[in-house]
């Protein structure tokens, strides 16, 4: 696991930003792995603005979520689908079947979450995995307890988790949804490389657990340790209770 500890928020931003469009700029089939989350979206802005600047030619290049919410909330403005289109896909000359998110409001959840790892697989393998961390240790929307070996599936999202992300919610936990179908961390693990990118002191805690603590399936995020290709960039707060 290597470290990258940048000045302020804005610039480990970039530098993932950077890690993206390099990777699509080096391989026209790049295929990339992405997240959602508060801390993405300085990241998506810098990226459009560099491939605005700079234009890489994206007809062969795949994209796959980590997650989206269950239930009929994957087809609304709150969905993590609308997030990307908002974020990035709308500013990208990327072709929607290009882009693939776990479908949240499927019938039929285990053929869904098996099509999702087919379809990764078919598509050769994710080269670069962006991935956020939330305060539960939460890589994806592996909660606490998600095997070190778990595929694409359904889970239960942890309070802690729904708490955090009730600002789209109206600032109501309870309007968050309960479920989300998720890539597994064992999926996660099978990555080329993988990029996590943590800013603020919020972070600070999880990510001094993760970096320095037991490698635990209480902690998704501690099975990076075994990942052969991944590089946590913080920010200074993110990085203050590293010893
Ligand atoms: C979202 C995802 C989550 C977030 C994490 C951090 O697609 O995979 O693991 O990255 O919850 O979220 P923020 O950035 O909002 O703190």
């Amino acid at each position: 696991m290597k470290l990258v500890i940048a000045p302020d928020q804005d610039t480990a931003c970039a530098h993932v930003a950077d890690m993206l469009y390099t990777c699509c700029a080096q391989n026209p089939a790049a295929v990339l792995g992405l997240a959602t989350g508060r801390t993405m979206e300085r990241v998506y802005g810098h990226l459009v603005r560099r491939m605005h600047d700079r234009p890489v030619n994206l007809a062969g290049c795949t994209t796959f979520n980590l997650d989206e919410y269950c239930g009929p909330v994957a087809r609304t403005a709150q969905s993590y689908r609308a997030y990307m289109q908002h974020h990035l896909f709308r500013h990208l000359d990327i072709l929607p079947t290009q882009t693939h998110l776990p479908p949240g409001d499927t019938d039929d959840v285990t053929a869904a979450c098996a099509r999702y790892e087919t379809a990764i697989r078919a598509a050769g393998g994710i080269d670069l995995q962006l991935l956020g961390i939330g305060h539960t240790g939460h890589i994806g929307f592996n909660e606490p307890l998600s095997s070190f070996a778990s595929r694409t599936r359904r889970v239960r999202l942890a309070p802690a988790t729904r708490t955090q992300n009730a600002e789209m919610f109206g600032d109501c936990p309870d309007d968050v949804p309960q479920h989300a179908l998720t890539v597994g961390v064992g999926t996660i693990l099978e990555t080329r490389r993988a990029v996590l990118l943590a800013t603020g002191p919020g972070k600070a805690a999880i990510i001094a657990r993760v970096t320095e603590g037991a490698i635990s399936p209480m902690t998704s995020a501690s099975a990076l340790h075994f990942h052969p290709d991944c590089t946590f960039v913080l920010d200074e707060d993110a990085a203050m209770d590293l010893s």
